[in-house]
């Protein structure tokens, strides 16, 4: 073999192992430029997290990156799909089937249960009967330790219970990448640790993460962590060379990069 087909074997297989890539991406608010020249890759099974002061644009990034809002230059390309060349039908599908969101107000339907919540995303899919759907709400509830709050009104279960079935919800339809905006924000520290222990065992069985997040001990979790400051990407942290289990090693060495940008 030729040292030019080894070259291109190696260049397919960064690509394929791409879901995520975002070039020059800037996004501007009535003149006020919020985002500047953002890139980033994201590999398949990658667990990522953005940081940053208030305000530095984390929030706009992860909107941009799912399709939520549209950058005002650049590029976002999903899977091997630009977004940009999609139209309203075939974003709303990319979201529906590819994509899972956990924000930190979870917008849950208050007329509806928690099993009711659950399953909307899959019977909005429609790919799958309604036997079939159930069944893996239930196995996800299950797993997730929330079974029993399956026809519960969302006004009458814990913040924590809460979260874990938006983490429920937005796995219903196996997405590609799962997305988080401070999905711990309004938690304590052990339901954290719970929802990140989730997070991360997600993460193993090979779905893709992307979390902003306001806390390093969840930041200590990731693979990487993008620092954003006035809307650009200023500075990255591998936290992959450490095992999941070298909690403190991890949560010594971001805190003292934190330290170093001014956090
Ligand atoms: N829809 C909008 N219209 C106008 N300005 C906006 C809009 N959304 C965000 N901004 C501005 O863009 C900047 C970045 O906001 P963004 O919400 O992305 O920050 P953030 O890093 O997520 O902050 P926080 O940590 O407080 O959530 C802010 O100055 C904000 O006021
Ligand atoms: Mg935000």
């Amino acid at each position: 073999m030729g040292g030019e087909m080894e070259k291109r074997t190696a260049e397919q297989e960064r690509k394929e192992k791409r879901m995520l890539k975002v070039r020059g991406l800037s996004k501007t608010y009535e003149g006020n430029q919020v985002l500047e020249q953002i890139d980033l890759e994201i590999g398949k099974g990658e667990f990522v997290v953005v940081m940053g002061q208030s305000g530095c644009g984390k929030s706009t990034l992860l909107y941009c990156i799912s399709g939520m809002d549209s950058p005002t230059s650049g590029q976002v390309v999903f899977d091997g799909k630009e977004l940009a060349g999609l139209s309203e039908r075939e974003m709303e599908s990319l979201r529906l089937k590819r994509m899972g969101f956990i924000f930190q107000k979870t917008n849950f339907l208050k007329n509806l249960s928690i099993m009711d919540n659950i399953v909307f995303p899959a019977f909005q899919n429609a790919e799958r009967g309604r036997r079939e759907i159930v069944q893996e709400a239930e196995a996800l509830m299950q797993r997730l330790g929330i079974a029993e709050t399956a026809k519960h009104d969302i006004r009458s279960v814990s913040g924590g219970q809460l979260q874990r079935a938006a983490i429920c919800r937005a796995m219903i339809n196996h997405p590609a990448v799962l997305f988080g905006d401070e999905p711990t924000g309004a938690l304590n520290s052990s339901a954290t640790r719970e929802v990140m222990d989730i997070l991360n065992r997600i993460n193993r069985e090979g779905t893709t993460v992307l979390l902003v997040t306001h806390d390093a001990k969840v930041a200590a979790r990731a693979d990487r962590v993008i620092y954003l400051e006035d809307g650009r990407k200023k500075a990255e942290l591998e936290l992959g060379k450490y095992e999941k289990s070298m909690r403190q090693e991890r949560e010594e060495e971001l805190k003292a990069w934190l330290e170093g940008m001014g956090f």
